[in-house]
C-alpha cells in the first residue's frame, strides 16, 4: 500500500505547531506540510494561556535583562544560550504576530501595552486582554490557512513514530472519525503536542494534556529532560483548578492568609506578590501546614484580595463569589513541565528526522522553575526555529525508495488491537486507575516532595501499570471511541509518571520547582546539570546528570 509522504510533517496544532508550520512553509513554499491533532487547531491548550507573552520591548528593557530573570528564575540550570537566543529573538516573533494581524492590548500612545509579572523585573509581559493565547492561536491559524501547501489531520490520534533504519520516517495513527488506523510517511517530523498536567488531579491544564509527545519520543529512544521539573502555579481555584492568571497579581492583587496578613513579605520581601511562581507556592503550602490557611472543601487555601481592583466572570461562574465584594480563593495548582523532550536550539533531537517544540520539548529554556509569560513567547521562538530547521532537512533528504511503512503499520496496529481492544476481557477500569494516579501524583510529587513519598509513589505506579494491563475497555464502536484514545493517553501519562517520579528520587537537592524536604539545600556541587532519562525497554529509566551550559551569569543565591 502507498502511503501519502509529507516533507514536514507536525504531531499538534497549537502555537508551537502552527508556527512551526508557517515558517516551515516560508522557508520553501514548495514544502508539503501536514499538521496532525487529536483536536481542532483552535482547542488546542494555547488558546487558554491569559496573563501574556514577555518579551523586551521597551526602551528601558534589555535583552540582558530580561536573559539574567530567566537564568535567575531556572535556578541556574537553563541553557544561557539558549536564554540569550530566546531573549533577541522574543520581540522579532511578538512585532511579526502584529503583522499578522494580533490584536495587542495597547497603550494611549499605540505601543503594545506590558505588565509586571512574577520574577521579571520590569514590565515586559506583552498581552491582548486576558486571552492572550486565544488571540495568539487565533492569529497563527488564520495565518496558516494563507498556505496552500499546509493540510490538516484533525482528530487525528497519534499513536508511535515510524522508526527505520534510525531514522523517524512517519508516524501510525488513528482516525478517530473512522476508527482506522493508518500511517503517514514523512522526511521530517516535529513533535508539537504540549505539557503534560493531566497526569495530576489538580491542574489547570485541559484534558487534552496528557504529554502524547513526551511519551512517543521517548518510546522510540530519544532521551527527556529535567522531567523532575514540574510548576505549580500559585492561585488556581480549588475546586476545578481553573487558572487565576498571574496578571491579577501584576495588577495589584494580593494573597492574604488566616490572619489578614499579606504573608509574602516573610518569604519574597523584595517582590512580594511578584515573587517566581515556585517560591510562592511553597509559601503557601508552608502557610497552610503551620494552621494559617482557610480551610476548604477542596483542602486549604489564601485569599487573593483584588476588591480594590476588578476578573469577575471567573469567581461568580465557578466559586460562586462576587470578587468585588471577597477575595477569592486560591491554592498551588499544577500548572507546566519545565521538562520534556530532549533537543538542541533548532528543535532536533537525538533521532534524526524528529525535531520538537513547546511545553513538550525541553530545550534549556526554563530549567528549574519558568518565569510566566516565557512559554507564549518560547513557543513562538522555537517553534520557528524547529519549522525552519526541518524545512531546510526536508529539501535535503531524498524521498525513501523502499516502503518499510506498510510493514511498521501492520505491526503497530497488531500492537494496538492487541494491547487496547483484545483486552476487553480485563477486568480494571481506566477511570479508577487515572484518578488513583492523579490523586497519589499530587500527593507525593507535588510542591514538596520526600524520599519516602516519592518512592510510595514508584511502587504505586508500578501497580497502577500492572492493572493497566488488565484494562477492560468497554466501547465496542469505532467512531469517536473516546474510551479507546483515554486508555492511549493513560498509558503515555503512566509511562511519564514513572519517568517524572524516578528523576525527582534521582535529584537529592532542592532546587526551583523541586523542593526536596530531605535535601533542602540547592548542591551546586553534584546537581548544577541537567537530568536525562532514556528508556530501557521492559526496565527503569536509566539517569544521568549532564553540566549545564554557563556563558555568562554564574550561580549566586536564588532570593528575592
Ligand atoms: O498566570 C498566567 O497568566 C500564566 C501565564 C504563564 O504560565 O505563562
Amino acid at each position: 500500500m502507498e502511503f501519502p509522504l509529507y516533507d514536514v510533517l507536525i504531531v499538534g496544532g497549537g502555537g508551537a505547531g502552527l508556527r512551526a508550520a508557517i515558517a516551515a512553509a516560508e522557508t520553501d513554499p514548495g514544502l508539503k506540510i501536514l499538521i496532525v491533532s487529536k483536536v481542532y487547531p483552535m482547542r488546542s491548550h494555547t488558546v487558554s494561556a491569559e496573563g501574556g507573552a514577555a518579551a523586551a520591548l521597551r526602551p528601558e528593557d534589555s535583552w540582558e535583562n530580561h536573559a539574567f530573570d530567566t537564568v535567575k528564575g531556572s535556578d541556574y540550570i537553563s541553557d544561557q544560550f539558549v536564554v540569550e537566543t530566546f531573549v533577541r529573538e522574543a520581540p522579532v516573533e511578538l512585532i511579526q504576530l502584529e503583522h499578522w494581524g494580533c490584536p495587542w492590548s495597547r497603550d494611549p500612545d499605540g505601543k503594545i501595552s506590558a505588565r509586571p509579572f512574577g520574577g521579571m523585573t520590569t514590565w515586559r509581559t506583552c498581552f491582548a486582554a486576558d486571552k492572550t493565547g486565544f488571540h495568539m492561536l487565533h492569529t497563527l491559524f488564520q495565518t496558516s490557512l494563507k498556505y496552500d501547501r499546509i493540510e490538516r489531520l484533525d482528530e487525528t490520534f497519534v499513536t508511535s513514530l515510524l522508526v527505520e533504519d534510525g531514522r523517524c520516517v512517519g508516524i501510525a495513527a488513528l482516525n478517530q472519525r473512522s476508527g482506522v488506523m493508518s500511517a503517514v510517511r514523512a522526511k521530517t517530523v516535529i513533535l508539537t503536542t504540549g505539557g503534560n498536567g493531566r497526569i495530576y488531579a489538580f491542574s489547570t491544564n485541559g484534558n487534552i494534556c496528557t504529554g502524547d509527545g513526551m511519551a512517543l519520543a521517548y518510546r522510540a529512544g530519544v532521551p527527556l529532560k529535567d522531567m523532575e521539573m514540574v510548576q505549580f502555579h500559585p492561585t488556581g481555584l480549588p475546586s476545578t483548578g481553573i487558572l487565576i492568571t498571574e496578571a491579577v497579581r501584576g495588577e495589584g492583587g494580593y494573597l492574604t492568609n488566616n490572619k489578614g496578613e499579606r504573608f509574602l513579605k516573610d518569604y519574597v520581601p523584595s517582590k512580594m506578590e511578584l515573587g517566581p511562581r515556585d517560591i510562592i507556592s511553597r509559601a503557601m503550602v508552608t502557610e497552610f501546614e503551620a494552621g494559617r490557611g482557610f480551610a476548604g472543601p477542596y483542602g486549604n487555601y489564601m485569599h487573593l484580595d483584588v476588591r480594590h481592583l476588578f476578573m469577575r466572570e471567573l469567581g461568580l461562574d465557578y466559586v460562586g463569589i462576587d470578587i468585588v465584594h471577597d477575595p477569592i480563593p486560591v491554592r498551588p495548582v499544577e500548572h507546566y513541565m519545565m521538562g520534556g523532550i530532549d533537543c538542541d536550539i533548532t528543535g532536533a533531537t537525538s533521532l534524526p528526522g524528529l525535531f520538537t517544540a513547546g511545553e513538550c520539548a525541553n530545550v534549556g529554556l526554563n530549567g528549574a522553575n519558568r518565569l510566566g509569560s516565557n512559554s507564549l513567547s518560547e513557543c513562538l521562538v522555537f517553534g520557528a526555529a524547529a519549522g525552519r530547521a526541518a524545512a531546510h532537512q526536508a529539501q535535503e533528504a531524498k524521498a525513501p525508495t523502499s516502503n518499510p511503512v506498510d510493514a511498521l503499520l501492520k505491526d503497530e496496529t497488531r500492537r494496538v488491537e492487541k494491547k487496547y481492544l483484545e483486552s476487553r476481557q480485563g477486568t480494571e477500569k481506566l477511570a479508577e486507575i487515572r484518578v488513583e494516579m492523579q490523586r497519589s501524583m499530587d500527593e507525593h510529587v507535588g510542591v514538596f516532595r520526600t524520599a519516602e513519598g516519592l518512592k510510595e509513589e514508584e511502587k504505586l505506579i508500578a501497580g497502577f501499570r500492572q492493572r493497566f494491563a488488565r484494562l477492560k475497555i468497554e466501547d465496542r464502536s469505532h467512531v469517536f471511541n473516546t474510551e479507546l484514545t483515554a486508555a492511549l493517553e493513560l498509558d503515555y501519562m503512566l509511562e511519564l509518571a514513572e519517568v517524572m517520579t524516578a528523576s525527582a528520587i534521582n535529584r537529592k537537592e532542592s532546587r526551583g520547582a523541586h523542593a526536596r524536604r530531605d535535601f533542602p539545600k540547592r548542591n551546586d556541587e553534584h546537581y548544577l546539570a541537567n537530568q536525562i532519562a532514556t528508556h530501557v525497554p521492559g526496565g527503569k529509566p536509566k539517569l544521568e546528570f549532564r553540566p549545564v551550559r554557563i556563558t555568562h551569569w554564574q550561580p549566586q543565591a536564588r532570593t528575592y
